[in-house]
């Protein structure tokens, strides 16, 4: 008998589905539960396609024993059946089993997922199998839809995704929190005549870095195509054992030519906006089950984002409103201090209750690119900030003049002839030109209602965690 043509459990669930019940149909998935009595077991599958699982009605006098004896949790199957309407609450179809395959089986003693409720600690030590859960499925589903509907804003606003590179020479933040990439054999360092290691036999004649951001090579694209953006992995090895701190992260950085500092807060709010827009409308499933199990106000917070204004102001009137506060901050608050995330997250859920963008930091705390202000003191920096986050997306005007930048360059001990191809953005044709860098695990955080950023990459990577 010739076989059926596999249905994705997720087409099964849609409206056009109708005209699929009365016929046979064939689902390859994965068994979640298997419960019953002696005469029919009922199971729960699913492929991925969906948070919903299709129940199948098994009728146990009409099948092997041993077959099914073999379809435990986790085991893997292709069944074909009746598509029926269901009387179950809560499930608009199921199958009446005709035949079963099994293709992979789970052994119930040693298979991890067996019981339902277990911890996100605990899934986090069995990385590779939680896709498998509910939860995880849920935000890799809102994860990938992230990812496209980044790319569809950007390109339907007439940007283009400009590939920076991830090996570099120069650390684009000043950080020094850079992964050194070298082919040199750490046993046997080259060594010139000062006893220094000699980098001119490592593999690029130079030391180099996986890279901490794309903006500067991104600034050459926008300073020609005049808009574009990045999507790329990051690292950082700063040792941040926090729950916001990957050491590799996906950052969406858009640069734009002709773009002052009110015109990339502009583009900041609308874009994150569109993404939120976006999970709300295509991710209704996937947010309905991450709010019932981890956070009730999950959508509600989602909405609110969308219908209010992001707060704008100055870093001096942030240090102000916090020092007025009369609030005991851990780190204590005067200007010129680099805001903790104490600070940020009291500005945003207990002072102004609202997203909130701080612009015009002091220069001393922030990167050698950024503009500097008439006053000498500050920059137009721009950082957004969300509740429960606190810094979402960082980004600035840049510094076009190019004296006023190799003298900053030079106070901060960057050497201008080791960036002499990014000074020839200055150099040759400067413009006003602005950016910024979302990172996307943070916006994920947001989206999806998870506490921990472990959770929201598949295989995340911290301080001594590098698994699979
Ligand atoms: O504020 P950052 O360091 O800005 C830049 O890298 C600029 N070059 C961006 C630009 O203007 N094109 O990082 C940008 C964002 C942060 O706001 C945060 O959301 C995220 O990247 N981020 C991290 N996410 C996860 N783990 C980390 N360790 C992160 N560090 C920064
Ligand atoms: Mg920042």
């Amino acid at each position: 008998m010739e076989k059926i043509k596999r249905t994705e459990i997720v087409d099964l669930f849609k409206p056009c589905a109708k005209e699929l019940i009365g016929k046979d149909v064939c689902v390859k998935a994965w068994v979640r539960t298997k419960r019953g009595n002696k005469n029919v077991a009922f199971l729960a599958l699913n492929d991925g396609s969906t948070i919903k699982n299709i129940q199948i009605v098994v009728e146990i006098g009409s099948f092997d024993e041993d077959v099914l004896r073999r379809i435990t949790t986790g085991a893997c199957v292709r069944v074909e059946g009746l598509l029926v309407e269901s009387m179950g609450k809560g499930q608009s179809v199921e199958i009446q089993a005709r035949t079963i395959e099994i293709y992979g089986e789970a052994d119930t003693e040693t298979y991890p997922l067996q019981k339902k409720g277990h911890t996100l600690e605990f899934l986090r030590e069995i990385a590779h199998l939680r896709p498998r859960t509910n939860t995880f499925s849920a935000v890799f589903r809102i994860r990938h839809a992230m990812a496209y509907a980044i790319h569809k804003y950007f390109n339907d606003n007439g940007f283009f995704y400009w590939h920076s590179p991830l090996i570099t020479a120069s650390d684009c933040e000043g950080a020094g929190e850079m992964f050194q990439v070298t082919t040199l054999d750490m046993e046997q360092l080259p060594r010139n005549e000062e006893g220094k290691v000699d980098y001119t036999q490592d593999f690029y004649g130079k030391r180099t870095s996986l890279t901490v951001s794309g903006q500067l090579e991104g600034e050459l694209g926008a300073m020609s195509l005049g808009k574009i953006y990045t999507f790329g992995p990051t690292f950082r090895a700063e040792n941040s054992n926090t729950p916001r701190h990957l050491s590799e992260f996906w950052m969406i950085e858009p640069e734009m030519a002709f773009y002052e500092i009110e015109d990339n807060m502009d583009l900041a709010e609308d874009f994150i906006k569109y993404l939120i827009r976006y999970a709300l409308e295509n991710c209704q499933d996937d947010l309905e089950f991450l709010q019932s199990m981890y956070d009730k106000n999950l959508t509600d917070r989602l909405r609110f984002v969308l219908d209010n204004s992001f707060v704008r102001l100055t870093y001096t009137e942030a240090i102000d409103i916090l020092s007025a506060s009369g609030h005991k901050f851990e780190f204590p608050v005067h200007w010129g201090v680099d805001l903790q995330s104490e600070h940020e997250r009291f500005l945003v859920e207990h002072h102004f209750k609202s997203p909130v963008i701080l612009t015009d930091y002091p220069k001393e705390i922030k990167a050698f690119y950024m503009k500097q202000n008439d006053d000498g003191k500050t920059v137009r920096g721009m950082d957004v900030l969300f509740p429960l986050i606190g810094e979402i997306i960082g980004g600035s005007q840049r510094e076009e003049n190019m004296e006023k930048l190799v003298s900053r360059m030079k106070e901060v001990g960057i050497n201008p002839k080791d960036m002499d191809w990014y000074l020839d953005t200055r150099r040759f044709g400067s413009a006003p030109h602005s950016g910024f860098g979302l990172g996307f695990e943070r916006l994920l955080l947001f989206v999806t209602g998870m506490s921990n950023i472990r959770d929201v990459i598949p295989f995340p990577r911290y301080p001594k965690n590098a698994n699979y």
